[in-house]
């Protein structure tokens, strides 16, 4: 009789399939900011048997100490590095057979990019570019178990007049160095898919918050500002709106469309929660009064209007229907719940805020805000 092997080797193939889809080496790129960070604690907490390599170059943003719960965690690897340098990048491709990608490493700071807009060329395209090419060399010989996943932002799109949301769909029109950085580097990322077949996917999130943030955006800086009794720089009218997601329900999503996301496509990333700038300093406030024992209302005599941001951008509101519609991914958190842990998080780790406003910080601070 004649056997057919083929029986006998389909179970085994579709184990090695199987075991093959559960082996997962991922770089993740800038795991040591505020959003990479909560990326980085999620899927090495969550996924044991994920191999996390965590790229980071350690600029002013990168702290390590965002990290010293997962540090010892025997699936995590810390690299410091920057993504521009192709040698390095190649070089760990090479040593750990990187399967997959998480890209947040970014310059992120519209101020700053302001300032001087060609480090986010640098990092935010060049360094985009520099793991593109190493994905698509390391990988090109069978894309089907691998993923570049880029993270960007809502501001690609531009500024919404005072209706209407962004989609997949809202055509490109970024005004800051920053956002024509991160555009740029969403071309590029889409540009490997459609000319060497590189297996992507892109999500464009809204503004963040919550522990870990760096206190040069609005909320960690006022938070800051507000404990040591310091003035609330609000630009302009204070008129201008941004929709506001908790960092671990970012990283949720990131973590939904890692694993369910369709390779190719774009998802958005948004809160359903708008607030004008000067309203949702008022609300941080009124919290911070009643945490840190002040009357009511002795905070928001800190409030102090300042010249506008050059170009800024009046409204950014996000339509997240189809994460939610495929991936069943939506906010668990309200704002107001999680702008109190937020608080709560800066005041008892006060010792990390003021580590990162020592040194550096200082400097920055003085010049952006001395002209205003
Ligand atoms: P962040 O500034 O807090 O952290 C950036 C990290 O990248 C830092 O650890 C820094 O050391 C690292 N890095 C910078 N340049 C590098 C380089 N050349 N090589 C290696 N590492 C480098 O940024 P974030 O706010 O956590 O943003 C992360 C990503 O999410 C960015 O791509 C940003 O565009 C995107 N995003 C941010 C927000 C937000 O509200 N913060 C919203 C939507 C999307
Ligand atoms: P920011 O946190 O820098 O994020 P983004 O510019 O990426 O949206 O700023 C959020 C909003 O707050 C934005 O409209 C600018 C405004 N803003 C101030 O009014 N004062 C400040 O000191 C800062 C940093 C921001």
């Amino acid at each position: 009789m004649k056997c057919d092997h083929s029986l006998f080797l389909f179970p085994f193939a579709l184990y090695i399939c199987h075991y093959m889809d559960k082996i997962k080496t991922i770089l993740i790129t800038g795991g040591a900011g505020f959003i990479g960070s909560h990326v980085v604690r999620l899927f090495v907490k969550k996924y044991p048997d994920y191999k996390i390599i965590n790229l980071d170059k350690l600029t002013y943003a990168g702290n390590l100490e965002n990290l010293s719960d997962v540090v010892n965690e025997p699936n995590y690897f810390f690299i410091k590095g920057d993504i521009c340098d192709a040698d390095l990048v190649n070089q760990l491709f090479e040593l750990h057979q990187i399967t997959h990608i998480i890209h947040t490493a970014a310059e992120s700071h519209v101020d700053r990019s302001i300032a001087n807009p060609m480090e986010f060329v640098t990092t935010n395209v060049i360094g985009t570019c520099t793991l593109l090419n190493a994905a698509k060399y390391f990988w090109q010989a069978d894309f089907t178990n691998h993923l570049f996943y880029h993270i960007s932002t809502d501001e690609v799109y531009g500024a919404l007049g005072e209706t209407g949301l962004f989609t997949e769909d809202t055509k490109y029109d970024p005004h800051s160095p920053y956002s024509a950085s991160k555009a740029s580097s969403d071309h590029f990322v889409r540009a490997y898919a459609d000319t060497y077949g590189l297996p992507i996917v892109i999500s464009n999130c809204s503004n963040n918050y919550g522990p870990y943030h760096f206190p040069e955006k609005l909320i960690p800086l006022c938070i800051n500002n507000i404990i040591n009794n310091k003035p609330l720089p609000i630009y302009g009218k204070g008129e201008n709106v941004r929709d506001w997601l908790y960092v671990e329900d970012h990283a949720n999503a990131i973590d939904s469309i890692f694993h369910g996301g369709k390779k190719g496509e774009t998802y958005n990333i948004g809160g359903h929660n708008e607030w004008t700038n000067i309203d949702l300093v008022k609300l941080l406030c009124k919290l911070m009064d009643v945490k840190i024992n002040r009357t009511v209302g002795q905070s928001e005599q800190l409030i102090t209007y300042v010249t506008d941001r050059a170009g800024h951008d009046l409204r950014y509101a996000i339509d997240a229907s189809k994460l939610q519609k495929e991936l069943g991914w939506k906010p668990s958190l309200q704002f107001e719940e999680g702008l109190s842990k937020t608080i709560d998080w800066y005041l008892q780790n006060s010792a990390w805020l003021k580590n990162v406003t020592s040194g550096d910080y200082q400097h920055f601070y003085e010049t952006l805000y001395a002209n205003r």
